[in-house]
């Protein structure tokens, strides 16, 4: 009888277990980011009944507590948000050069590039501007007290955060690299294991100074004394006057339409926003939905798209405040139809005979991404960084972080690569107070004018094309929003002219079919492309998630 009992028992459970999705409540906020601790601190922010402006600032700290080779609040970062009411706008709090930094820091009496000065160590590091930024998103949206936003992620710094396996691989490859620039007893020396728990009681300490002090607690105070004496002892130039000089601007964000899509991402200082409008609209006129995904079809007519983009990326973009980028003109569809007219699906083109467009007139290794929306149907998309993966390796070991190495976005001398193979020129030189030009890409797209996607991802120069797929595998090829997140990726930038293909993922056939069209294929630079978290909204307003599973990356929910 008692055996019975527990068949039938049993065999209850499986059902209900089997009927959960229809039995789960709705969602009805959601936080995709790189860790679950920094998801689940977002969403517990919600449910205290703050919006998803307070989530990102929370979730934003939580990351830069347990995941400190990108999470931060010592690099910078956009966002782009739209409001329940679908009002648009974004924030750049981007770093800057700092007020001593001049165009030829990184080269030598000879005019060649100094190796290592502009991603390792003191000289690489620019002005912050994250504390400032979610500082300013907090004045402007915040509905929750400061403190309250804070304050998790203090609990989370002393209590500890547990080690992944992928970010025990990640602290073994920077261990030797943390020795060198800050001295065999640095916190992040440590040889840590899978499980291990660390508690940063220095970095909790950090934190209760900007919970106290808001802004002022990380640009002026004892935490600006710890930081220029870090940055002065491994050899850099910021000063006082320029944490004081700090900060971030709102700006429009760019918008454009893709047959019925509307697509929101971040304007100048960062490229992400012009790049992405180039590549749907020279992409635009082929109806790529008729070829299948990851197709000879589809790669080829996405990486030419990519080539000519890249190309005009090195020539006209930079800080708007320093250098008239002619948006405009480098969105216009004739121009970009023009742009593509030798195209020829017979035979690849060369990145030496594509060089950047003629525009008739000159109008006056480690990131992370995180996505938010919140019951009312506010989006966030923000993208922050470090640059390198930990940045500069620069450890403020009284304060308990990472400063970044982001000066390596400026072009150190023409024509010579940075760390991500990206050239550039004039626009984005070096210059005391500007802005180095990004491939950050946080967006929003809309469809039939209802919230759609909410997306970005970290990858350096990789990012726009992982943001640019990962729209189209959902729109033109139907996928679910974690199939177009895990699907795999390739990648073009104009120069180096070579495809990079995701390790194993792509068939022999097919990469023999574009060799034989002239495209040249760099399988040893094979390597994981991008991380996206996304957010999909579908027409009836169910809320998913795309998590992406080349990282450690969590979708946490509420449900109401
Ligand atoms: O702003 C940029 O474009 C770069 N600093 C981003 C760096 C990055 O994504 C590294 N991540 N893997």
């Amino acid at each position: 009888m008692i055996n019975s009992y527990k068949v039938y028992l049993l065999l209850f459970l499986l059902i209900v277990n089997s009927c959960e999705s229809f039995i789960k409540r709705p969602v009805k906020a959601a936080v995709v980011s790189a860790r679950k601790e920094a998801s689940d601190i977002g969403i517990e922010i919600m449910s205290k009944g703050g919006n998803a402006f307070d989530a990102m600032i929370a979730t934003g700290l939580a990351l830069s507590v347990c995941y400190p080779n990108a999470g931060n609040i010592a690099g910078g970062g956009f966002l782009v948000y739209r409001t329940y009411d679908g009002k648009y706008g974004s924030l750049d709090y981007r770093e800057k050069a700092p007020l001593l930094a001049n165009r030829d820091m990184y080269l030598d009496s000879i005019g060649n590039i100094l190796p290592e000065k502009s991603t390792l160590g003191g000289l690489a590091i620019g002005v912050p501007g994250t504390v400032a930024g979610l500082f300013e998103v907090h004045k402007k949206f915040g509905s929750l007290s400061w403190e309250t936003l804070v304050e998790p992620s203090i609990r989370l710094a002393k209590i500890g955060y547990t080690v992944t396996k992928k970010q025990k691989k990640s602290f073994d490859s920077n261990r030797d690299k943390f020795i060198e620039i800050n001295g065999k007893n640095t916190f992040y020396g440590k040889n840590f294991k899978i499980g291990d728990k660390i508690s940063n009681l220095e970095y909790a300490n950090t934190l209760e100074l900007i919970k106290k002090y808001g802004k002022s607690g990380f640009y002026e105070g004892i935490n600006a004394e710890r930081f220029i004496n870090s940055v002065k002892q491994s050899g850099g130039i910021i000063s006082k006057d320029d944490l004081l000089a700090y900060s971030p601007v709102w700006r429009d964000p760019i918008q454009f339409k893709y047959k019925d899509l509307l697509i929101t991402s971040m304007s100048p200082p960062s490229s992400g926003g012009v790049c992405l409008g180039q590549l749907f609209k020279m992409i635009e006129p082929y109806n790529i939905g008729q070829y299948n995904h990851n197709s000879s079809e589809s790669i080829q007519l996405m990486v030419e798209a990519e080539r000519r983009s890249y190309a005009d990326r090195s020539e006209f973009l930079g800080d708007p405040d320093f250098f008239d980028v002619p948006t405009n003109q480098l969105l216009d569809s004739i121009y970009l139809i023009n742009r593509m007219s030798d195209f020829n699906w017979n035979q690849a083109s060369l990145s030496t005979d594509i060089k950047y467009g003629e525009l008739s007139i000159r109008e006056s290794d480690e990131t992370t991404h995180y996505s938010i929306i919140d019951k009312y149907g506010n989006a966030i998309s923000v993208t922050t960084t470090l640059n390198g993966s930990y940045g500069s390796k620069v450890y403020v070991e009284d304060g308990g972080y990472f400063l970044n190495n982001e000066m390596d976005d400026f072009s150190s001398k023409p024509g010579s690569p940075n760390m991500f193979g990206l050239l550039g020129n004039e626009a984005n030189s070096i210059h005391p107070e500007k802005r180095m030009l990004s491939s950050m890409t946080p967006t929003i797209v809309e469809k039939n004018k209802k919230l759609y996607l909410i997306l970005g991802s970290p990858g350096g120069s990789k990012i726009i094309t992982s943001v640019f797929q990962t729209i189209i595998n959902t729109y033109e090829f139907k996928m679910n929003i974690q199939q177009a997140v895990s699907s795999s990726r390739f990648h073009h930038q104009w120069m180096p002219d070579e495809i990079i293909f995701e390790p194993n993922k792509f068939s022999d056939y097919l990469i023999d079919d574009l060799k034989s069209k002239g495209y040249l294929i760099n399988l040893d630079k094979s390597t994981s492309i991008g991380r996206v978290d996304a957010i999909m909204v579908d027409e009836n307003g169910f809320i998913t998630c795309g998590a992406d599973p080349r990282g450690d990356d969590f979708a946490s929910y509420f449900r109401q």
